[in-house]
């Protein structure tokens, strides 16, 4: 099923050239004041062609509202949210499958039925619904005391040129253009508009940090904290790696460098550092939930590369047509950061 959560439910709809894309969210609950104007400058960061390491593709991205708000509050019925498509350019899609995208696997899946067009349902234009419940998220945590925010740590190898800790730091990053901190910023956009210039694509790392968690949360073994919001991440197109915490870099450490130590702070337990990412035993410990993701170079990119014509089962050497992201790291930011409050809610919710 192509359904996610336990008390919040999210069902994603459409495709990237179709009438328009969506999401319909079950379980907000009701008497929740949402502000429009919130909702729309979030769509704003992960829209397209906003900048020059962007696709050139321009959408609006405003959400139409067709149920389960009245007079700025959730009803508490479902909540359905549709974006209207604006600039789809089919004819740049042919039969030719794109090595890296889905376009082979949904034609294992569905005969060739789906609607490809622009990369159909599979395309990066259904994280825009994801960002518009997670913008909702938000707002609902905010109110019990939970931020959540993401920022770029690297793009084609470029790493953050300075550490970024602490809530400040992380709010001040989300408010910028380019989400990393300024002194990133020109080393990593060279990256990705050198790889543009050269018809190529390069991947990246988020990381999402939520702020204010309280302790106790999630379940431990198969209702894990870390299971619940890695379902999550890894329903969004090019993600291909999850880690909390230190992640892989944990597996290369000592037990004594690994290990968090302990003190009370105003008889609170914390850690001195946070590298098990906030959650031990799949229950989050209070500190912040620190999670990192791994995002793959975009699939289609303007070099000639081996593939597949599955109209005429032949195989060819082709060249992605379209207008496509050179790095899809930038705008996947806002993206991660509603994942991870959609989950921190549903796990709020239901006290997971
Ligand atoms: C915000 C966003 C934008 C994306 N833009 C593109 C794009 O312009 N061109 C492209 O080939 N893939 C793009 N993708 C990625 C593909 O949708 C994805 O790689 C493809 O569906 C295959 O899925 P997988 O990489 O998760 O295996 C984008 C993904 C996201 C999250």
């Amino acid at each position: 099923m192509n359904v996610w959560g336990n008390k919040l439910k999210l069902s994603i709809f459409g495709e990237s050239h179709g009438a328009g894309v969506g999401i319909v969210v079950d379980g907000l609950p009701a008497g929740e004041p949402i502000d429009a104007e919130l909702t729309a400058a979030e769509m704003l960061r992960r829209a397209p062609g906003r900048n020059d390491v962007s696709t050139p593709r321009r959408e609006a991205d405003e959400v139409e509202i067709l149920s389960g708000l009245l007079e700025g509050k959730t009803t508490g019925s479902p909540i359905c949210g549709v974006i209207r498509n604006g600039d789809a350019r089919s004819g740049d899609y042919g039969s030719a499958l794109r090595p890296g995208h889905a376009d082979w696997t949904a034609l294992l899946k569905y005969g060739g039925h789906a609607d490809m067009r622009g990369g159909g349902h599979f395309s990066g234009r259904l994280t825009a619904p994801l960002v518009f419940a997670g913008s909702m998220a938000k707002q609902v945590l905010s109110r019990r005391g939970v931020e959540v925010y993401a920022r770029i740590a690297s793009v084609g190898g470029v790493e953050d040129a300075e550490n970024v800790n602490g809530i400040e730091a992380y709010r001040a990053i989300s408010r910028r253009d380019f989400p990393s901190p300024p002194r990133s910023e020109p080393a990593m956009r060279e990256a990705i508009l050198a790889a543009g210039r050269d018809g190529d694509s390069i991947g990246g790392v988020i990381e999402a940090v939520a702020f204010g968690l309280p302790g106790g949360l999630g379940e431990p073994s198969l209702g894990s904290m870390e299971s619940e919001i890695a379902s999550l991440l890894f329903s969004v197109p090019a993600v291909k790696g999850v880690e909390f915490g230190g992640g892989f870099r944990l597996s290369a450490m000592r037990g004594s460098e690994a290990n968090d130590p302990l003190y009370i702070d105003g008889g609170v337990i914390k850690s001195r550092t946070n590298r098990n990412g906030g959650v031990l035993g799949g229950i989050t410990n209070g500190m912040p939930l620190a999670v990192r993701v791994a995002i793959k170079p975009t699939p289609s990119i303007a070099r000639e590369q081996e593939s597949v014509d599955a109209a005429t089962m032949r195989e060819i050497t082709a060249a992605a047509k379209g207008r496509h992201d050179p790095c899809i790291a930038p705008r996947a930011v806002p993206v991660i950061e509603a994942c991870l409050a959609l989950c921190a809610l549903d796990c709020m919710l239901g006290k997971c």
